[in-house]
């Protein structure tokens, strides 16, 4: 169908008014997890939707359907390159249609508020400026080409601990200026098809609501003031009410096909609580989506099927693969180089100690809704190996483990003990305790989705563990819900969680209860039977599941002995590459961080092979931060984040010098815990006080007067910049639109700068704005234009960088408008929040901005 001959609003207005109130609402709550229900007589298809944004995880029934994994939204951020966003978004879009997918719930534009945030790897940046850039660049990409972004999480939803019922308190300038900001400028330079209503709720001293019914912002902001015309989808089982949320602005109730709407809101209209034209106007808007995504026919004519896995789609190419590549290379940021080690000169090097849990594991994506299985992925060594000439021998070490948590326990040493067959045997058993099915897995991992039945009320497993090896083991049990886990016939752990969606919405991305027992070993093997009775958790909408975890350590070498090894082998090696970071206990969704440690031994792990041989490399492999108790000690550093399924080509590029680690950091990386200015998120009475007000970020660390191990902006690439020059237009601009999209035009600045290293670079300008601080308070200074060159050795370079009008507004509260504080302002021109190198001045007199020369 070509955009001419698609249906205007008046026509889909016509359609509508020919269904009856039923088949409208029937239209506003999912009708399974993924999809929106069909209506042949709208000509409307079924929409699906699913997660990213570290890809497109698809909605196969097959739950080991894979595809591309691409790096996380931080690592995307830290390239600063929007063009770049928008060729990832074309690939996700290319990934989406391959998976039969219409909507992708993605990007997430909260801000990284606290260091701590469980969901940090997957928004982009402490800043609204950068935030929005790259997810502009995103939605364009993906839009281009026919499949629909989903901007989420409307709003203020940055930290998850009790996520499903905190407020989020913060004054209203706060919210425009920071929160909001990123939603209004990606509203404004890209229109996403649709967009989330949060879990959280917002209090804002004007009023307070759940996000799914907050009508002021969604209503009144969103829809009125920014012009929104798509549908606001709720959070997947967010929404708790029928009539304030459909009378606050929510379109569209997920999953389904369940839910508070269905006949409560049809009730409800008949009672006269709620305008027909409401439901009306809430179709209007997923038919918009529907036009938008292809999914809308003509009246009785296309038959009512989803999008399917389009098995034609040509299967992931290797330009695919290059692309997730190079953003995974060009997003890792050289934070430190001060012995030249980097790129490594392979003549004299003859051998590579690889070291560290997470060069031997490595972690590729942040964990929860985000999750995508990747088809392929290369680890470090992989992409290493192959890239080092044949007379680079390389080793690999783990030095010692970081995981809290054992592997699961192999499936060769369980048995079932009524047969003796290998595995754990599962019996299903209906509400009155009698079998109904049944089945034998050779594995730990009993996370079971929906696959034992509709009438399956309890699976209980049973199994035989023989441990032979000597030594002490360690086993470990986890479940959740309600289960009982006996060893030898003793009760050893139980639970009586009987919830059902906050179950999976708070918990299931997070590691259930968890206890465990050593076990000594002798000359005898030991058997131990294990009984483990789960009832099946019922979270309606989602699939009903059960999970149970069985764990297992062997004897080994304890995690001192194994770093004492690395560092013997780093000792032996010419240079030493450690590898370390976090890893799926650590960044995910579902819950925020304690601390910002690195888990395990790491630190000591560092320090000891620092020790073996000056001539180290220290890769971070960590979506978020996490603090380097020894960074001022180590002569290169990088930081590679969480690079997706090509990490190990992406490293062995950086570290061998095909391509330029040009990634600048999109957030603060504290040297101490205490210097943190958000340590926490946790909500007090059900409130998250947004204390720290507009200082978000490097705000907050430059009003501080902190100096953090590496600030905002900071990456030194492989090459030097000479700041030459700024200037910015003489003659006066307009700045003070108080009502156009993100402000108006602003200011463009012209910066020369001269490539005076050794090799070709890419270069990110950074201009951050210092505001008059005689009136209302304002951040010390603020991102507030960015724009990236690239030039060779020795050449010269121009940078334009647009300054928003909107960067030198303020958001009047009383007058309920956008305004320009008169006042001098200073621009400065720089390589990162806290290298500044030229300045250009400007006088605000209200509306205009004058170039003070
Ligand atoms: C997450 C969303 C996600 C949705 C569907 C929610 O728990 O907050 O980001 O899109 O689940 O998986």
């Amino acid at each position: 169908m070509t955009s001419l001959s698609l249906p205007d609003d008046a026509e889909l207005r016509r359609r509508i008014r020919a269904l009856d109130l039923e088949s409208k609402v029937r239209l506003l709550t999912g009708d399974s997890l993924w999809t929106l229900p069909a209506e042949p007589r709208l000509g409307l298809l079924p929409v699906t939707m699913s997660d990213g944004p570290q890809g497109v995880r698809g909605t196969g029934a097959d739950p080991d359907a894979t595809g591309l994994l691409a790096p996380a939204p931080s690592a995307l951020a830290a390239t600063w390159d929007a063009q770049l966003a928008e060729r990832l978004g074309d690939l996700f879009a290319t990934e989406a249609r391959r998976k039969g997918v219409d909507v992708l719930l993605a990007p997430s534009v909260n801000l990284q508020r606290t260091p701590v945030a469980g969901r940090h790897f997957e928004y982009f940046s402490e800043d609204p400026l950068l935030t929005a850039a790259l997810a502009a660049g995103l939605v364009r990409g993906l839009q281009a080409r026919g499949v629909g972004a989903c901007l989420k999480h409307f709003v203020a939803n940055d930290s998850e601990t009790d996520r499903t019922r905190y407020r989020s308190r913060l004054d209203e300038r706060t919210l425009r200026e920071v929160y909001l900001a990123p939603f209004e400028q990606v509203l404004a330079e890209a229109a996403p098809w649709s967009v989330m209503a949060a879990y959280s709720g917002v209090e804002d001293g004007v009023d307070s609501a759940p996000m799914t019914e907050h009508a002021r912002l969604l209503q009144g902001v969103l829809k009125g003031e920014w012009g929104f015309a798509g549908p606001v989808v709720s959070d997947w089982a967010a929404t708790n009410s029928t009539v304030a949320s459909a009378a606050g602005g929510l379109d569209l109730v997920m999953p389904g096909p369940d839910g508070p709407w269905g006949e409560n809101l049809v009730a409800a209209v008949r009672a006269g609580e709620l305008d027909e034209r409401i439901i009306d106007d809430k179709v209007l808007r997923l038919l918009r989506l529907a036009r938008h995504t292809g999914r809308l026919g003509l009246p009785g004519q296309e038959p009512a099927s989803a999008s399917s896995e389009d098995a034609t789609a040509p299967a992931p190419a290797p330009r695919e693969f290059a692309l997730l590549r190079e953003v995974a290379a060009r997003a890792t940021v050289l934070l430190r180089d001060t012995a030249e080690l980097l790129p490594l000169r392979l003549n004299g090097i003859g051998s590579i100690a690889l070291i560290g849990p997470n060069a031997v594991t490595p972690y590729l994506q942040g964990g929860g809704s985000a999750f995508v299985p990747a088809a392929h992925t290369v680890s470090f060594e992989e992409g290493l190996r192959a890239q080092l000439p044949e007379h680079v021998r390389l080793t690999v070490h783990r030095g010692g483990d970081s995981r809290r948590r054992p592997p699961f326990v192999p499936g060769e040493l369980l048995t079932d003990p009524d047969t003796g067959a290998a595995g754990v045997r599962a019996d299903y058993l209906d509400a009155d305790g009698n079998r109904i099915g049944g089945e034998v897995r050779e594995s730990g991992d009993w996370t079971i989705y929906d696959d034992f039945g509709p009438t399956t009320h309890r699976v209980v497993l049973h199994t035989v563990l023989t441990l032979s090896e000597p030594g002490v083991h360690r086993l470990e049990f986890g479940c959740a819900g309600r289960f009982r886990v006996t060893v030898d016939g003793e009760q050893l752990l139980a639970g009586d969680d009987d919830r059902g969606v906050e179950l999976v919405l708070e918990s299931s991305h997070r590691y259930p209860t968890l206890q465990g027992i050593d076990v000594e070993v002798g000359a005898q093997a030991r058997r131990i039977t294990l009984g483990i009775d789960l009832t099946v958790v019922e979270p309606g909408g989602y699939d009903r599941f059960v999970t149970a975890q069985l764990l297992h350590a062997a004897p080994g070498p304890t995690p001192y002995e194994e770093i004492a090894e690395a560092a013997a082998a780093a000792a032996a090696a010419d240079v030493a590459v450690v590898v370390v970071g976090t890893n799926e206990e650590t960044e995910s969704e579902g819950w925020d961080r304690t601390g910002l440690d690195l888990p395990g031994y790491q630190d000591e792990l560092v320090r000891k092979v620092l020790a073996a041989n000056p001539r180290t490399v220290v890769v971070v492999n960590a979506g978020a931060p996490v603090l380097l108790p020894w960074a001022d000690e180590v002569p290169a550093l990088l930081w590679a984040w969480l690079p997706g399924q090509e990490a190990g080509h992406a490293l062995a590029d950086v570290l061998l010098g095909r391509t330029e680690p040009s990634g600048r950091l999109p957030w603060t990386l504290p040297a101490r815990a205490e210097d943190v200015p958000v340590p926490d998120a946790r909500p007090h009475d059900g409130i998250v006080t947004y204390s720290e007000g507009l200082h978000i970020g490097h705000r907050a660390w430059d009003r501080q007067g902190l100096v953090p191990a590496f600030p905002f902006g900071h990456g030194l690439g492989w090459t030097e910049w000479t700041y030459e020059s700024v200037t910015a237009p003489q003659t006066s601009v307009s700045a003070g639109h108080l009502t156009g999209p993100a402000g108006g035009d602003g200011l463009q600045l012209t910066v020369e700068l001269t490539n005076t290293g050794p090799r070709p670079g890419r270069e990110v300008v950074q201009v951050y704005l210092e505001s008059p601080q005689d009136g209302p308070e304002r951040p010390v200074r603020l991102l507030a234009g960015f724009a990236t060159v690239h030039a060779a050795a020795g050449a010269r370079a121009t940078a334009r960088v647009r300054v928003p009008a909107r960067a030198f507004q303020i958001w009047d509260t009383a007058m309920r408008a956008w305004h320009t504080p008169p006042g001098g302002y200073r621009l400065h021109v720089g390589r990162s929040s806290r290298d500044l190198r030229l300045t250009v001045d400007v006088t605000s007199y209200g509306d205009r901005l004058h170039t003070v020369v």
